[in-house]
């Protein structure tokens, strides 16, 4: 799939990670400040048990994760060099570390997470490889598990997201909601929230650039 293989050649550069990642928080000056006025209060309370996050990249957001009292953490992504960085970082605190093919969780037995999260990556990644994903997250959430994603929310896009306002794909909030249920999730909230990338590579982003934030549950009981 072509949107594998230009994230793929985007993200496995060094040239990319100018400050290890933190540079992606522009935005809201520090990661810190970035966890805790968005990401802590839509998904501290889904930190425990087993948890994986996707697409970590060098482990921005995995570091705040780690300060959580989880039974287990298993990371993932596309990139082999990102893979490699968070293993120099975390060492031991990761249970598993995945170097994935860009579209399953194959590595991952089934019913076995509590929490599937992915934050700023879904943005990059189209809909078929998102299909992909949801089809696999699925299978891997325990009954009763969640998952948390932020995703583009552009349409009218080139195919090809990096030629799109930072990066992001075509891919919506619709979109989300017809392939959550198509794997029989239940939806529970989706919001979508003004992205200001201060990331000189993206320019300034036009204020109209929003991208979408979908929380969808694996319920316990399928109703006969
Ligand atoms: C902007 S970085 C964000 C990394 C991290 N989530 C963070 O917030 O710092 C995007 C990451 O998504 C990963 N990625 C892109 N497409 C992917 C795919 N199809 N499957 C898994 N990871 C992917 C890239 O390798 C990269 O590490």
């Amino acid at each position: 799939m072509d949107n594998i293989k230009s994230n793929h050649s985007f993200w496995n550069n060094n040239e990319r990670w100018i400050e290890d990642g933190e540079e992606w928080s522009g935005q809201f000056g520090t990661t810190d400040n970035l966890w805790n006025s968005l990401l802590h209060p839509r998904i501290g309370g889904f930190l425990k048990g087993d948890v994986l996050e996707l697409a970590c990249g060098r482990g921005r957001i995995t570091r705040k994760l780690l300060e959580y009292n989880l039974n287990s953490l298993d990371i993932q992504d596309l990139s082999s060099n990102c893979i490699n960085r968070c293993r120099e970082k975390f060492g031991n605190s990761i249970n598993n570390y995945v170097v994935g093919n860009g579209s399953s969780l194959e590595e991952f037995e089934s019913e076995s997470k509590d929490f599937i999260l992915s934050f700023d990556s879904f943005v990059h990644i189209n809909e078929e490889v998102i299909d992909s994903y949801l089809n696999e997250i699925y299978r891997v959430l325990k009954p009763g598990g969640y998952c948390w994603l932020h995703h583009a929310h552009l349409s009218g896009g080139s195919v090809d997201n990096f030629n799109n306002w930072a990066g992001r794909s075509n891919f919506d909030i619709w979109k989300f909601r017809t392939l959550a249920n198509k794997y029989n999730f239940n939806l529970i909230s989706q919001e979508l929230i003004n992205w200001k990338d201060s990331n000189p590579e993206w320019g300034n982003n036009p204020d109209w650039l929003s991208d979408g934030l979908s929380l969808i549950h694996k319920t316990k009981y399928i109703n006969c």
